[in-house]
Parts: C-alpha cells; structure tokens; sequence
C-alpha cells in the first residue's frame, strides 16, 4: 500500500532487519515490486518514489545526489529507523554511496546494484545537458526512447517481453520536472571512489554480466575497493537483474541480509 512520510511515498512490506531500496532512473517503487513481495519475510522492506518519480509530488528544482541522500534519511527517521541496510540500482546507487559518504552511523548494509562509483565525466555531463535540453523541449520520450533499448540483456526482450512492457510503463509515468532534477543530480554528483576504501559497512555489489549502461567491470572494481564486500555477478541479466533474474537476485539479498 501507498502510504506518505514527510516528503516521500513509498511502499513498505515485511518485518526484521529495514532494507530501503533506492530505485534507477527514470523509474520508480515499483521496480522493487517483486522484491517487497519475495523477500518480505526476510526484511522490511520500504521502496521509495524520489521527488517526480511515482507517487511523490514534482521537485521544486534542480537537486543533488545529496539532497536525495537527505530525504531518504528523513523516511528513515519519520519511520522510526535508526540503521537500515540500504541499497540502490543505479542512480539509487549513487545516492546510495552519498548516504555513505553523509550518514555512515546509520547504515547497517550496503547493497551497490547496476552502479558504479565514478563521477559523470566531461563528455557524459554534455550529454546529459543535451538530454536535459531535448527533454525540456520534447518530454521525457526522449529519454525513455533512448533507455529502453539497453535497459535489458538483448535475448531478454523476447524471453521476458512482460519487463520490457512494464519497464516502459514505469519510465512513461515520469514526470519532466523529475527527470530533469534526476539528470542535474547524476551530472553533478561528486566521484566516490576516494569512499570506497573508507566503507566499513558489509557491502553486496551486484551486477548484471550484460549490463550496457554500466559495465560489470564498474562492479567489480568497487567490490576490490571496499574492504567489506562480495561480488555476485548475474548471468543473463543487463541493467535490471533485480526483474531480470528475480531469484538470483534475491538469493543474494537474502544471504546478505542474514550475514548484516
Ligand atoms: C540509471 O539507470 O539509474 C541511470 O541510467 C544511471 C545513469 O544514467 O548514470
């Protein structure tokens, strides 16, 4: 069920060890849906929708990773959470690493999926002022019709056509304002790598072996990085393995979760 904290809608499920899960860009909550239901009694788990994205209402403005990082530690709070384990794919990653990086003490895990640690560099920062522009100017299909493509492990559109069809469904529900703050916040974000070292949380990376938006080699560098860390690499699995290769994924949380 939908339900409103201070400033987030978010979906919750389950009882034990709070597991937030940060969701990509441009989607929402509902990415995690088969995780609220399958691992629902391993983890409670709580799925936001970031500002624009999902149920939540449209940013004022341009945004941070930081500022992402803010509002989920106010869900956490509003919540009554002290540490939860927190996770991301993604751009919930990146906010996931500027969680670490600002509120170390309330974390319990870290779960760093479909990520990596690197800033945007010079040539990836004009291009997301480029799609900034043309979303501006034609609406968020520019970003949807340029995603959707390397969004899964190619055989996967026609092995799993649901996900390519609900994946779709969940990027059209954006809105410009989100979507235009959300590519702001990527662009702008610092390099965490200098972080990684420092992390002493257990940390799972995960990653799909056919990821083309962010290359395995991104996980497994992070996974080098951090002192605390294990690698699950996914096979057949691109940018989403979480819907992509549900069981696997969850298998990895689950074993995860049972070791924080
Ligand atoms: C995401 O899936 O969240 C984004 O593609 C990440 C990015 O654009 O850097």
């Amino acid at each position: 069920m939908a339900q409103k904290s201070s400033t987030l809608e978010f979906h919750e499920s389950g009882s034990g060890t709070p597991l937030l899960l940060i969701h990509g860009f441009p989607f929402h909550s509902q990415m995690w849906a088969r995780q609220l239901e399958s691992l629902s009694t391993d983890a409670r788990l709580i799925a936001p929708d970031l500002p624009g994205f999902g149920k939540t209402g449209k940013p004022a403005g341009e945004t941070t990773v930081d500022q992402y990082a803010k509002e989920c530690l106010a869900l956490l709070d509003t919540l009554g959470i002290d540490r939860a384990v927190v996770g991301g794919l993604s751009m919930g990653g990146y906010i996931t690493l500027a969680f670490v990086r600002l509120y170390p003490d309330r974390l319990r895990g870290l779960i760093l999926a479909s990520t990596k640690a690197g800033a945007d560099s010079a040539e990836g920062k004009g291009g997301r002022d480029k799609t900034i522009a043309g979303v501006k100017e034609k609406g968020i299909g520019v970003v949807v019709e340029g995603m959707h493509p390397k969004l899964l492990a190619p055989a996967n559109y026609a092995q799993q056509p649901s996900i390519a069809t609900e994946l779709k469904e969940i990027m059209d529900q954006s809105s410009v304002e989100g979507v235009v703050a959300a590519l702001s916040a990527m662009r702008d974000r610092p390099d965490s790598a200098p972080l990684l070292s420092t992390i002493k949380t257990p940390t799972l990376v995960i990653h799909g072996k056919e990821d083309a938006i962010i290359p395995p080699s991104e996980a497994e560098a992070m996974a080098k990085a951090i002192p605390n860390s294990e690698l699950r690499l996914i096979a057949n699995a691109g940018h989403l393995p979480n819907m992509e290769q549900q069981s696997e994924f969850d298998r990895a949380v689950r074993e995860f979760l049972h070791k924080v």
